[in-house]
């Protein structure tokens, strides 16, 4: 299984334990994860979740991670998890990216969250998904623009990292705006079988 374009050399698949080779051999330090480190953890957890069967959804899970690939090589992942706002059960999906140092800036991570946008569009009934990012972090925000998202504004002192607390950058997309921009970027029009 994979989620891809066919103008796209990037994929989203299943976790495999070869790509846990290439995570293991990439840990995250201070130094390559100036935005995103939070403390060492353990560097075979991605794999025993694959060992175990629990890096795989179930229908209907709103947590998930998958692999990126780029030219048919493991790059890094996505994964998502859900929030709540209001009393209605009604949630939407929170996702963040990771991409190893030598797969950074050529484009991939805006590709690879281009594709996770659609891709849980499609495979959950969410209504909105949204992802965070410290504003010192240009190139994701950056990233999530160049995927659709919209900058919402800032959420102040939310986050703790390297000793101090610090401000991210909220982005959002909602199924109605995803599905205007697939209408806007469609010259073909959609065939429902319904007349008005
Ligand atoms: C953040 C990340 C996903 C972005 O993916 P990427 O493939 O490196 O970025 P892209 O090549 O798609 O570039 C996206 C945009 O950011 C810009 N950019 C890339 N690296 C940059 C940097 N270091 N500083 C400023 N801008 C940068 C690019 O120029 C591009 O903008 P443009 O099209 O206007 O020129 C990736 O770098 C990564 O995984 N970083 C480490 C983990 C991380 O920070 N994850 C997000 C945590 S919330």
């Amino acid at each position: 299984m994979s989620y891809d374009t066919p103008a796209s050399t990037v994929r989203l698949r299943p976790i495999t334990l070869a790509d846990c080779d290439i995570a293991e051999a990439n840990p995250e330090t201070p130094e390559n994860e100036p935005y995103s480190f939070y403390g060492y953890t353990a560097p075979d957890r991605m794999r025993r979740t694959v060992e175990s069967g629990d890096a795989y959804q179930k229908w209907g899970d709103l947590t998930g991670r998958l692999s990126v690939e780029a030219n048919g090589e493991y790059i890094g992942h996505v994964s998502w998890h859900p929030v709540h706002y209001g009393p209605i059960p009604a949630p939407g999906l929170n996702f963040g990216i990771g991409l190893i140092s030598a797969a950074r800036g050529k484009g991939y991570g805006s590709e690879a969250q281009r594709l996770l946008v659609a891709y849980l569009f499609a495979n959950t009934t969410v209504n909105r998904l949204e992802a965070s990012t410290d504003v010192e972090n240009i190139a994701e925000q950056r990233s999530l623009e160049k995927a659709g998202l919209l900058r919402e504004g800032i959420t102040r002192g939310c986050h703790f990292r390297a000793g101090e607390y610090r401000d991210m950058a909220v982005y959002g997309i909602t199924r109605a705006d995803f599905e205007q921009a697939l209408a806007d970027a469609s010259t073909t029009k959609v065939r429902t079988g319904f007349t008005a």
